[in-house]
């Protein structure tokens, strides 16, 4: 595996796989770390890599030109490389990425300073853009560096046996069950009995809950999509676990009738004196007749669902529309089907 990694601070990168199974990797040449430094392939005199933002605003925007160049640099040498965009605007990075892009044979990560990238570089570059979390950095290296180390090791022969990936939290859509090692009892704290037992279905069966347990304090989202067999069901039961109780409330809004003035705004004011939040809209008129989808929040709502999905039908009979609300569980189901 080959990392490009475009920057304007390529020194920042540069050490990142000195140390531990990622030092060893690299030496082994299972892995290539190449830093790039963007502001090199400008072509303006003082070697400028930013300007003013079109439009005004604080801040300065990278140009297009030296980081057009940078990633061709990088292109020659990696020609089938994709190329990634380290920015909070991104799709989420996930383990099942990491288990994507390790597929790869090499990489070219673009990381982005100040206020971001010229648009057109990040098309021009056909870049994805990936955000490793809901929080902004000054920067993309940190964000490439943590998609490098995760990546990295998932290379086959980066990790040896022993420091197998298999079990890792997420791999199976599960949080890793708690580990302990010597002494068995530390400040008074004992490790649990079954793991000293040598027993190793009981150890896997107690691990195995414990993932359970941990994933439904810590991240019961992540249980609507796990992999999770019968005993695992009624574990979770057992903890007070009921499908779907992970996922965010959303509700589905349909509204369909001969188009006519005011539709929109009239959903729009009941559903803000509801204190529902619009997630997505789309709105057509199909040869007169009005058509409306709105995927809606209904997490912090306090009325029934029954209620309001009633006083949304009752408005839609006054509009002279027929406006549904339905669960989205509902359309969930119906694709599983
Ligand atoms: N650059 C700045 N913030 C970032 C984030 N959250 N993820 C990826 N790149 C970033």
């Amino acid at each position: 595996m080959v990392f490009h990694v475009l920057s304007l601070f390529p020194q920042m990168v540069a050490g990142c796989m000195d140390f531990s199974v990622i030092k060893r990797a690299v030496e082994s040449g299972l892995v290539t770390l190449d830093c790039i430094d963007i502001r090199a392939f400008s072509s303006s005199k003082r070697s400028q890599a930013d300007d003013a933002p079109y439009g005004g605003g604080a801040g300065m925007v990278m140009s297009a030109q030296p980081i057009v160049a940078a990633c061709a640099s990088a292109k020659e040498k990696s020609k089938e490389a994709p190329v990634i965009y380290l920015s909070p605007r991104g799709e989420p990075f996930t383990q099942r990425m990491a288990e994507e892009l390790a597929r790869e044979s090499a990489l070219i990560l673009l990381c982005g300073h100040y206020e971001g990238i010229d648009e057109r570089a990040l098309e021009e570059i056909g870049a994805r853009e990936v955000s490793i979390g809901d929080f902004v950095l000054t920067g993309g290296e940190i964000a490439a560096m943590a998609v490098m180390d995760s990546v990295s090791r998932l290379v086959p022969g980066v990790l040896g046996k022993e420091e197998s990936h298999q079990f890792d939290s997420f791999s199976d859509g599960l949080l890793e069950y708690p580990q302990y090692t010597r002494p068995p009892v530390f400040m008074g704290r004992e490790v649990p009995e079954v793991l000293l037992s040598g027993h190793h279905k009981n150890v896997d069966s107690w691990r195995r809950k414990q993932s359970l347990a941990i994933t439904l304090k810590r991240r019961p989202d992540l249980l609507e999509k796990a992999d999770l067999g019968k005993s695992d069901l009624k574990y979770l039961s057992e903890l007070g676990y009921k499908k779907g109780m992970g996922s965010a409330l959303k509700g589905i809004i349909t509204v369909i009738g001969k188009d006519q003035m005011g539709i929109i705004a009239r959903v729009c004011t009941f559903l803000s004196g509801e204190g529902i939040n619009i997630l997505d809209i789309s709105q057509t008129i199909v040869q007169g007749y009005f058509t409306m989808m709105m995927i809606v929040d209904l997490d912090s709502v306090s009325k029934r669902f029954e209620e309001l999905a009633e006083s949304l039908r009752v408005l839609g009979e006054e509009i002279g529309v027929q406006a549904k609300l339905q669960h989205e569980d509902i359309f969930n189901s119906m694709h599983r089907i």
